[in-house]
């Protein structure tokens, strides 16, 4: 079976007067059918730009995309087809839901764009896909600016399941929204997932929350990914400095042995000129002269999930723990 997602090598680099601002700089990451794989990183590291990609939004300047098996090239496609490959959910559902549609008119949109169902046979579509989300069809006749936050999200998520995708990329699709109605938001998500099978690509800047939903977790620095790998395996024993200091600023981890000292310091470097050699190396509190000079390669060394860094089994805090080692 083809994976719903499959990047290759990908690149976005954004002309910029400063010179080319590298967003995405090789990316090389696949989806598997009806797996929920988490992107994370601080802001401005390049995921948004990686979404936008998936979706065609953003034109890659090299690499390939590939969805269901098949290359995306601009224009000449099946719209239907490309529609049911992938859909996209953004951040704040109040700047993506149409201020002047209900409810019923915003989820019932794709279907009539696509030309699918008599209006009877859509409005019980529509109906269904309320359900599926959890709103109430006593919401079926609402605009955008008389539903909760959370409601909204729920409208663009049944928005984003109506012609069926094989994918759906969630860029941030909590941070805006109350904690307790994240909670909510993300067991609906991991429903439709076991209920729908659908492929999630879930971005988020929020370690704790990608951990939640994901099978498989990315973890993303200045356009590279440097570590990735089951998701548990990279919460439980995570080898990247940049992983380990992500989840030591995570509150109920900022106690542990290590926490301390790997506190995030200074600034993302500017993605139009990153280090050289370990883009991280300007923060890490291991970085040595190599580092400066040659770029690490993402490597498994037969462990459950990969890391790019020179170091991972010199380093005793890097190296991997004798559990591990034999799990
Ligand atoms: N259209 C654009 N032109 C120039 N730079 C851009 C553009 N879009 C994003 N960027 C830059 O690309 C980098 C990655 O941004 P983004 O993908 O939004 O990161 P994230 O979603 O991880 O916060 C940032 O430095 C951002 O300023
Ligand atoms: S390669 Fe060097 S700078 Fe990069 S993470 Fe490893 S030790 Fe740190
Ligand atoms: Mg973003």
């Amino acid at each position: 079976m083809h994976s719903a997602l499959e990047l290759d090598d990908l690149r976005v680099h954004h002309a910029t007067a400063a010179g080319p601002l590298k967003a995405v700089d090789g990316v090389t990451l696949s989806v598997a059918p009806g797996e929920t794989v988490g992107l994370v990183g601080e802001s401005g590291c390049g995921k948004s730009t990686l979404a936008r990609c998936v979706v065609g939004l953003n034109t890659p300047t090299g690499g390939s995309v590939r969805l269901g098996g098949s290359e995306i090239a601009a224009g000449g496609r099946d719209r239907v087809a490309w529609a049911r490959m992938v859909q996209m959910i953004f951040q704040d559902p109040m700047g993506s839901l149409n201020p002047r549609l209900t409810t019923r008119h915003t989820i019932e949109l794709p279907l009539r764009v696509h030309g699918i169902g008599s209006k009877n046979e859509r409005l019980e579509r529509v109906l269904r896909l309320m359900e599926q989300v959890g709103l109430g069809p006593h919401l079926l006749d609402r605009y955008p600016h008389e539903l909760s936050g959370g409601q909204r999200q729920r409208v663009s998520i049944a928005r984003a399941l109506a012609l069926e995708p094989a994918l759906l990329v969630c860029d941030e699709i909590v941070s805006a929204l109350d904690v307790s109605v994240q909670a909510q938001v993300l067991n609906l998500l991991t429903d439709l997932q076991s209920k729908l099978g659908i492929a999630f690509l879930f971005i988020s800047h929020d370690l704790s929350v990608v951990r939640y939903v994901s099978d498989r977790i990315a973890v993303m620095y200045l356009g590279r990914i440097v570590e990735e790998g089951d998701s548990e395996s990279v919460w439980n024993h995570s080898r990247h400095p940049y992983t380990q200091a992500l989840i030591a600023s995570i509150p109920e981890r900022a106690r542990d042995e290590k926490a301390q000292r790997l506190q995030l310091s200074g600034d993302l470097p500017s993605p139009v000129n990153p280090p050289s050699g370990c883009s991280f190396r300007t923060r890490c509190p291991y970085a040595r002269p190599l580092c400066a000079e040659v770029r690490p390669e993402l490597k498994s060394d037969g462990l459950p999930h990969s890391v790019a860094c020179h170091f991972v089994a010199e380093i005793p805090e890097l190296a991997a723990r004798p559990e591990y080692a034999e799990a």
